[in-house]
Order: C-alpha cells, then structure tokens, then sequence
C-alpha cells in the first residue's frame, strides 16, 4: 500500500491519483514541480486525535513549520484545532487564516522581544519558555504593555526519542528546553515576575518518531515536576507533550494517535492528574502523508556506474533527501509497460547533495511526471531559492475539486528587493 492511501491510489488504468485527480493532469494543469495536498487527508489524520481526545479538556495545536499554507491553516482551525507557532512570522500567518490568540501557543528557543511584544499584543494562550533569560525578557515585555504573560517552561526531559539526531530535541546535549534538574528553580523564578503568569508545561522531544515508550517516559518526567510544583505552591493547569508523532515514509510503522493518546490518558489517570488539560502539536503527522510533490523528468542520463533521472525539482523544492539522507518514495504518475530501470532521480542544482532519491527502479521517459510521496510536511515550509529558483505553486484538493492555494512565485519577485549599485 502506498504511503498516502487510501486518498493516494494507483488506479486499474496505471494512473496515479489523490482524491480520485490524475496527479500528472494536475501538473499539465498547473506546471511543475507543483505541490498537491489532499484537504480530506490532513481531517482524516485529525481524526484519531480528536476521537482519542473526545470528552477530555484538551487542545490540539498543529504546528504550522511542517506546513504553514494559509489555506492548509484555515483547514486545521476550521477543524477546531489551534495553533503551535515558533517565529513572528508565523504568527502574522496564524492572523492571516483568522486563527485566534487564545488558540495559539509560542514555542522556540530564541524568540525576540519584538515578536514577544506582537505575540502578547495579539494575546496568544502561552509562551512556551526555554529559558531563564528568556523569562525575564518576557515578563519585563508584559510589564511595560500592563498585561501578565501566560508561560509555561519547555522542559528538557532527556529522554531518547529514537529518531535522526537533527530531529531529536529532548536530550541532555539538546539546545532545546530548560533542563529537567533547573526546572523547579526556574519555574519558581517564573512565579516570582511580575509580568509572567504560570500556566502549564510542556515537552518535545523529537520528531518522526515510531514509538510510544519515549512519550511514557517523558510525560512522567513531567508529571514528577508537576508534582513536585505544587508542593511549592505552583499550580500547573495544562500539560503539553509537543509533537512528533511519525508517519511511513517506507515500511516504518508509528502507532497510530488514538492508540498513543489513550496511553498518554491512562498515565495521567493512573497518577491522578486526569483533570489536566492535555495539548498536543502535531505537525508531520497531520499533513505528511496528505502530499504529494510532483516533478517532470527532463533528461535521462544513463551512465557508467549510476543512470540520473534530471528532474525540475531540486533540494531548494524538497530538502529533505539532501540535509537528512531521508528517504522519500518515488512513483511514475502514469505507469508505463516495460521494465524498469534503477535510476538516481536528482535536480538540475550545481550540488551532487540535489538528489531526491538513490536508486529507484522506474520506467520512464522525458516529459512523465513523477511523484514524490509523503511530502506534506517539511516540503514547501522549508524550500528556498537556491540558484535562484522560484518556488513551487501549491494546490489543495478541496471536496474532489483542486485549489491553487500558493501562485508559483516569479523570478523577477527573487530579486526585486535588491538593489544595483550606483
Ligand atoms: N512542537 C515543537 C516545539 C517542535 O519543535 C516541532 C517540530 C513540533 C511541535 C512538530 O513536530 P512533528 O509533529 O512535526 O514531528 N524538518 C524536519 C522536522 C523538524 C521538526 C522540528 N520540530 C524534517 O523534515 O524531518
């Protein structure tokens, strides 16, 4: 079974289709490299999630990084969900799609002060602190706005999540998170600024990851300074376990969020903190397997030791392959009869790192389009214009009908705020 079904389905004709649309039409239609979404998917994958949280004070915030389209944002809001931010750009996204500051958390490490000040001008529901400076910059942020800002500290469980070492964000070595033995200090010098007002606490420790151990172990981590904070008179109302549910990319199984989210319940009920708001921020797992990105071939160059399949996309479109050596499938739109041949599917940027995907057994000619799966997620959010290549249009498949919800950007956009010398 593909990664993307059962919206992502090759038909009994050959033909590669989300939601029922010939993927290669879709790429005549509206030129390549395109990025198709599936909105039917992402509610699907909010499903179990919801289901799982139904009837518990909870809030799930999709973190926007893994896939910040405004239409993909008004998707998720509609959906009920609020949102996880972690820049000011973001959040002038968030305000963009309507979202409300109260469905809204701030993460990050580095948060300036003016992205401090617009995030309490626009009264987002908590700051998700990473450190002590950084609670003292914000307090005195609120101060001088006359509001208290609701916190809670990021807290460093180190915990292995198992994942890609540049994903993993919960251990020891970790820039992330204020480290679990400074956490009661910290949060007692949080409840002693005027301008900060505890709220909750929360975790993240990874990203992609396939199991349900390293949740347990983190949440209990947590629930431990919970404990220990109200001994000391501070009160923590929600607990927040981040993201970083994982998807299948290729034969990975990750459970699936009902059957994580009813151990993460059991935990909370077992040590008598049931009553606690849960949130959630998830981001590959409700938009990964929901896109595809579609490329043309325009060269085959079959060699001594390796054939290349040159494609229109490139690293600056999905850097995934390149910065992470993640492996991503690669399926031809239209089947086509004859055997196969094991290609390296590259892009035409000047770097041997511009590959998308090694050795792939593919019959193709010039002129098909091929699709790259599970690129919803940390696809179009990180590309960039890397030899000066604009970026991919993006459409999302809306009731059976597809929507351009991004133009494809236009050269002359890449440099019109450079200047010429005199
Ligand atoms: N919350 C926080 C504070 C995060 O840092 C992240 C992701 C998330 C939530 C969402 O995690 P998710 O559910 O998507 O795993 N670019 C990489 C992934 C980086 C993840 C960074 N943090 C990739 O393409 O694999």
């Amino acid at each position: 079974m593909l990664p993307g079904a059962p919206h992502l389905v090759r038909n009994g004709a050959g033909t590669l289709t989300l939601d029922g649309l010939a993927l290669a039409d879709l790429a005549r239609e509206f030129g390549s490299p395109l990025y198709v979404y599936s909105q039917q998917a992402m509610l699907d994958a909010l499903a179990p999630y919801q289901r799982a949280l139904a009837g518990r004070r909870h809030q799930i915030c999709y973190a926007m990084k893994a896939n910040s389209n405004l239409a993909v944002l008004q998707t998720f809001a509609r959906a009920g969900c609020g949102l996880d931010i972690v820049s000011g750009g973001e959040l002038l996204r968030a305000q963009a799609a309507g979202v409300p500051g109260e469905h809204i958390v701030f993460s990050g490490v580095g948060k300036t002060p003016a992205e401090m000040r617009a995030a309490l001008q626009y009264g987002v529901r908590c700051f998700n602190v990473e450190s002590l400076p950084e609670l003292d910059t914000l307090s005195a942020e609120a101060v001088a706005q006359g509001r208290r800002a609701p916190v809670s500290l990021r807290v460093n469980p180190d915990v292995d999540a198992g994942t890609h070492p540049y994903i993993s964000t919960g251990l020891r070595d970790n820039k992330f998170g204020v480290p679990h033995d400074a956490a009661r200090a910290a949060y007692r010098h949080a409840a002693s600024l005027p301008g900060l007002e505890v709220v909750g606490i929360d975790c993240h420790i990874g990203s992609q990851i396939t199991q349900i151990a390293p949740y347990l172990d983190a949440l209990d981590r947590l629930l431990d300074l919970v404990e220990a904070l109200a001994d000391d008179g501070i009160p923590l109302h929600h607990i927040d376990v981040g993201g970083g549910l994982g998807i299948r990319y290729a034969d990975e199984d990750p459970p699936a969020a009902d059957a994580l989210i009813a151990q993460l319940l059991q935990r909370l009920d077992a040590r008598g903190h049931g009553q606690r708001e849960l949130l959630m921020e998830p981001g590959r797992s409700l938009v990964g397997n929901a896109g595809v990105l579609l490329t043309q071939v325009q060269v085959l160059k079959p060699g001594p030791s390796k054939n290349f399949c040159i494609v229109d996309a490139a690293m600056n479109d999905l850097v995934r392959p390149a910065m992470y050596e993640a492996w991503m499938a690669i399926e031809a739109c239209q089947a086509r009869p004859g055997p196969a041949t094991t290609w390296d599917v590259v892009g035409p940027v000047c770097e041997s790192g511009d590959w998308i995907g090694r050795e792939r057994a593919l019959a193709v000619q010039p002129g098909d389009v091929l699709a790259v799966l599970s690129a919803g997620a940390y696809g179009m959010a990180m590309a960039s214009n890397y030899n000066t290549r604009p970026r991919a249009a993006e459409v999302l498949i809306v009731g059976g009908q597809p929507q351009l919800v991004r133009e494809r950007e236009q050269v002359a956009q890449l440099f019109a705020g450079e200047r010429l010398l005199a």
